[in-house]
């Protein structure tokens, strides 16, 4: 199953999407952290987008299409996936559609989810994650065991990310608002859309999110 996780920063589609790919056996798909591991990695790739991500800006369609289009083709992705952060444009969206028809694998489910931009900074102030393996944490509703390490790389220091600042997440946010949000009328006449609050804890997203998936 090809699953889309639609919506702003900091509403939690990475925390939803990989405990719904963890659960059911899928590659969880989110460019941002291909991005970010690019970035570590000191490829060219991470180098140009990294000019882009601190500024809050998003990298070409282009370059973002390729990678998607090739990571959705390793065998982890064989029996589903679950696409955090893509599509962002209309062109990305509609490129989606043109990889996946050639593959005979629609998208089966757009999940956008939804909250108040107030309560969207107050989570991304209180972000960490491990630079490992990617594991978001949150002072406020999902500290790590110790506070400090992921609990599953002990040895490892939580960190912030460069684009979490409170400018660059009202940027962030603006551009959401500009080039992604269309995307949600884009889903939605095609009736391809399911809407799932995501203001509310973590548990009762994730259940709105699998009777959404599996409805
Ligand atoms: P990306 O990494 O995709 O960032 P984003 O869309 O801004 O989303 P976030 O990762 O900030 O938020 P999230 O929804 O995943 O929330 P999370 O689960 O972490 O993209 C970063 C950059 O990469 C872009 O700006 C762009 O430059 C580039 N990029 C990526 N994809 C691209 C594309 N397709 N095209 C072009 N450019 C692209 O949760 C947030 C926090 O809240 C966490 O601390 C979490 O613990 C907590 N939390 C989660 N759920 C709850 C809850 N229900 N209650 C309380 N706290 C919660
Ligand atoms: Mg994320």
């Amino acid at each position: 199953m090809q699953v889309v996780l639609l919506g702003p920063p900091g509403v939690g589609k990475g925390t939803q999407g990989r405990r719904l790919a963890g659960e059911r056996g899928w590659a969880l798909v989110s460019t941002g952290d291909m991005l970010r591991d690019a970035i570590a990695k000191l490829t060219p790739l991470g180098d140009a987008a990294k000019k882009l991500m601190d500024k809050g800006l998003l990298v070409p369609d282009d370059v973002m299409i390729g990678l998607v289009r090739e990571r959705t083709l390793e065998p982890d992705a064989r029996e589903g996936f679950v696409l955090d952060g893509f599509p962002r444009t209309v062109p990305q969206a509609d490129a989606l559609d043109a990889i996946l028809r050639e593959r005979s694998r629609p998208v089966d489910r757009v999940v956008a989810l939804t909250a108040p931009d107030e309560e969207l900074v107050r989570r991304l102030s209180a972000r960490w994650e491990c630079p490992v393996c990617r594991r978001v944490y949150n002072t406020l509703s999902a500290p790590s065991k110790d506070g400090r390490h992921c609990d599953d790389h002990p040895e490892t220091e939580l960190i912030q990310r460069v684009d979490d600042t409170v400018q660059t997440v009202q940027r962030r946010l603006e551009v959401y608002r500009a080039q992604t949000a269309p995307l949600v009328d884009y889903y939605r006449v095609q009736g391809r859309l399911v809407e799932v609050n995501g203001a509310v804890s973590s548990e009762s997203v994730y259940g709105a999110l699998v009777a959404a998936v599996d409805c």
